[in-house]
C-alpha cells in the first residue's frame, strides 16, 4: 500500500460505486423512509498527480462521492480501489493507516480548525497521532509547511481567530499536506474566499501539488473557475457521472448537453461581457434524488431530449480523445 506511484498511473478508483441515505422518517408520518442515492453506480479514475475537477449543480453527490472515495463515509455498493488495492473492506486499524495517505480540505476553514488550539498545535496533532514523537522534528516540519503556503514561522504561536479568512485556508491546507498524503479531496475550498484571494489559494493549491507530488479531487460548483487550473473535469448530475475528459478539450467542445447548458451559464471573465451578455439559464427544477427520472436522468431538463431518453439510461461513449460522456446523442449522426 506504500507503494510510489508513476505520475498518470491510477491512484484513486471507484468502481460501481453507490452512496444511500435513509432520509429521516417524518414525525407521525405512515410513510417509509424515503432512500435518497446520492452516488449511483459510479466509475471514476483519478489519476496519479492530476487535478480532477468535480462540478455540478448543489445537491448532485460531489461531497458524498468525494468523502465515500476517501472512507470518509460508508458506501452502499460498489469497490474503491488505492493503487490498484482494494480499500473498500478494510476496516479498524488498517483502514485508520490506509486514511493517513488521504485528506480532506472544506469550505470554511474556520469550522475545519479548533480555536482552541495554536497554529503549531494544529500542524503537529497530525504529525503526533502518526507517530512523530520528536519535538525538534516536529518544529522543523511545522516551520516547513509554514514556510510552503506562505505563513511567517512567527504565526505559531497564534490563535485561528487572529488571522483572516485567506489565512486560515492556508492554515487549514498546511495540516491537511504537512502528512504528505497522496490524494487530497478539497470541497469547495475557495467558495468561502473574496475573488482575489481565490486565485491566490489555486495558485498555492497548484505550487503544493508540485512540490509534495500530489493528487486532488477538487469539488466545485464554479466551473468559470476550475478550467483553467483542474487538468481533466468530471461532470455530475444527480449522483451519476454525465462526462468526463481534459479540461481544455471539455471548455472547447462539451458533449453532454448538461455540460453545456452548465458552461453557458457560467460567468464569463470579462465583467464587460458579462454585464451585456443574456445567461441561458438551465430549465426546470432538480428532481428529487429519492425519485429520480427514469432513463437518462437529465432527460426531464434537457434540450435536445428525444423519446428514447426517457426510457433508456444512457451509457459513457467516447465523445473525443480522453473524453466521454453519457448521453444518447454523442457519436450518433446527429451530433
Ligand atoms: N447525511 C445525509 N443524510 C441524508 N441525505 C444526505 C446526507 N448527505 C447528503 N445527503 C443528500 O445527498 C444528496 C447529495 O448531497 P451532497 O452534499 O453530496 O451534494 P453536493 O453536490 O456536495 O452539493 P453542494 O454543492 O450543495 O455541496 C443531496 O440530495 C443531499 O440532500
Ligand atoms: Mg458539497
Amino acid at each position: 500500500m506504500t507503494r510510489a506511484s508513476e505520475p498518470g498511473s491510477p491512484l484513486v478508483e471507484a468502481r460501481g460505486l453507490s452512496v444511500s441515505f435513509a432520509s429521516p422518517k417524518r414525525f407521525l408520518s405512515r410513510h417509509k423512509p424515503l432512500i435518497v442515492q446520492a452516488v449511483k453506480d459510479v466509475d471514476l479514475t483519478v489519476n496519479a498527480g492530476e487535478t480532477l475537477a468535480l462540478v455540478g449543480e448543489s445537491g448532485c453527490g460531489k461531497s458524498t462521492l468525494g468523502r465515500a472515495l476517501i472512507r470518509t463515509l460508508p458506501h452502499s455498493a460498489g469497490r474503491i480501489l488505492f493503487k490498484g488495492e482494494d480499500i473498500s473492506k478494510l476496516r479498524g486499524e488498517t483502514l485508520r493507516r490506509a486514511r493517513a495517505g488521504f485528506q480532506m480540505i472544506f469550505q470554511d476553514p474556520y469550522a475545519s480548525l479548533n480555536p482552541k488550539m495554536s497554529v503549531f498545535d494544529t500542524l503537529a496533532e497530525p504529525l503526533i497521532v502518526h507517530g512523530t514523537d520528536n519535538r525538534t522534528a516536529i518544529r522543523r516540519k511545522v516551520e516547513e509547511m509554514l514556510d510552503a503556503v506562505g505563513l511567517d514561522r512567527a504565526f505559531a504561536s497564534r490563535y485561528p481567530h487572529e488571522f483572516s479568512g485567506g489565512q486560515r485556508q492556508r492554515i487549514a491546507i498546511a495540516r491537511a499536506v504537512i502528512l504528505k498524503p497522496d490524494f487530497i479531496v478539497a470541497d469547495e475550498p475557495l467558495s468561502a474566499l473574496d475573488v482575489s484571494l481565490q486565485l491566490q489559494v489555486l495558485k498555492l493549491f497548484d505550487d503544493l501539488r508540485q512540490r509534495f507530488a500530489l493528487t486532488y479531487l477538487f469539488v466545485s460548483h464554479d466551473l468559470a473557475r476550475v478550467f483553467g487550473f483542474a487538468d481533466r473535469v468530471a461532470v455530475m448530475y444527480l449522483g451519476r457521472i454525465v462526462e468526463i475528459g481534459a479540461a481544455s478539450a471539455i471548455v472547447a467542445k462539451p458533449a453532454h448537453p448538461y455540460t453545456q447548458a452548465l458552461l453557458a451559464a457560467a460567468p464569463s471573465p470579462d465583467p464587460k461581457l458579462e454585464a451585456t451578455r443574456e445567461v441561458p439559464r438551465l430549465t426546470g427544477e432538480i428532481p428529487s434524488p429519492a425519485n429520480p427520472p427514469s432513463g437518462c436522468r437529465f432527460h426531464t431538463r434537457c434540450p435536445s431530449v428525444m423519446p428514447l431518453c426517457r426510457t433508456l439510461e444512457p451509457e459513457m461513449r467516447s465523445a473525443g480523445p480522453g473524453q466521454e460522456a453519457a448521453c444518447h446523442l454523442v457519436g450518433s449522426p446527429a451530433n
